[in-house]
């Protein structure tokens, strides 16, 4: 399954970035990943108006991160900065292939088809549950030279950028679990507090 979608994922890659960062990476992530229950993943972030080095340096030190966290993607907001910057890599296990940095990102277009498919969060680990999501999506953002872009995506690819815009608008993937019976059992069994979910969807099952 997880091979099928990073197939997916590599064919709607449309874009590269210079951005090299080793991949292996070992040890404890650089930066801080703040969990569900602090408030600074739920503030809406920022625009970013120049795309400068420091903000060139703070995807490399995302990047790293997420690496080190076997993450596939990270917002700024979860290293407790509210700025529209995120960092993916669905192909993490091909070292050739290049992370997305992604800022000010806009979907442009979500399709018409829906998919639920299992999510996890470096602000929530241990937790994996499913959520319901669009399939397709296109969006524009700005690469980390500053230049606009355009991009498709499908597959786990259009999964991880859903996710991970959500993180630029305060939302957190548990807040879309349809099932609260597997929510609570997921949040306990790791330690989390279900008062910290702000839910979006009104379903009781
Ligand atoms: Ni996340």
């Amino acid at each position: 399954m997880a091979n099928h979608f990073s197939q997916l994922a590599k064919k709607s890659r449309t874009n590269g970035s210079s951005e090299k960062i080793a991949k292996e990476q070992t040890g404890k992530p650089s930066l801080d990943i703040y969990k569900l229950g602090d408030d600074v993943l739920r503030q809406n972030s920022k625009r970013i108006t120049k795309v400068d080095e420091s903000i060139r340096k703070l995807a490399r030190e995302m990047l790293q991160s997420m690496y080190a966290a076997k993450g596939i993607g990270l917002a700024a907001p979860q290293i407790g900065i509210n700025k529209e910057l995120l960092v993916i890599d669905v192909n993490f296990e091909d070292s050739a292939a290049e992370p997305l940095i992604l800022i000010n990102p806009e979907i442009t277009d979500f399709g018409t088809t829906l998919n639920s498919y299992e999510e996890g969060c470096l602000s929530i680990p241990g937790v994996y549950l499913n959520v319901v999501r669009p399939s397709t999506i296109k969006l524009k953002f700005r690469d980390e030279m500053g230049r606009p872009r355009k991009m498709k995506a499908d597959g786990l690819l259009a999964r991880c950028i859903q996710h991970e815009m959500d993180h630029l608008n305060g939302i957190l993937f548990v807040d879309r679990v349809t099932s609260k019976d597997d929510l609570n059992k997921e949040l306990i069994k790791e330690g989390f507090n279900e008062k910290d979910v702000i839910s979006i969807n009104q379903s009781n099952d």
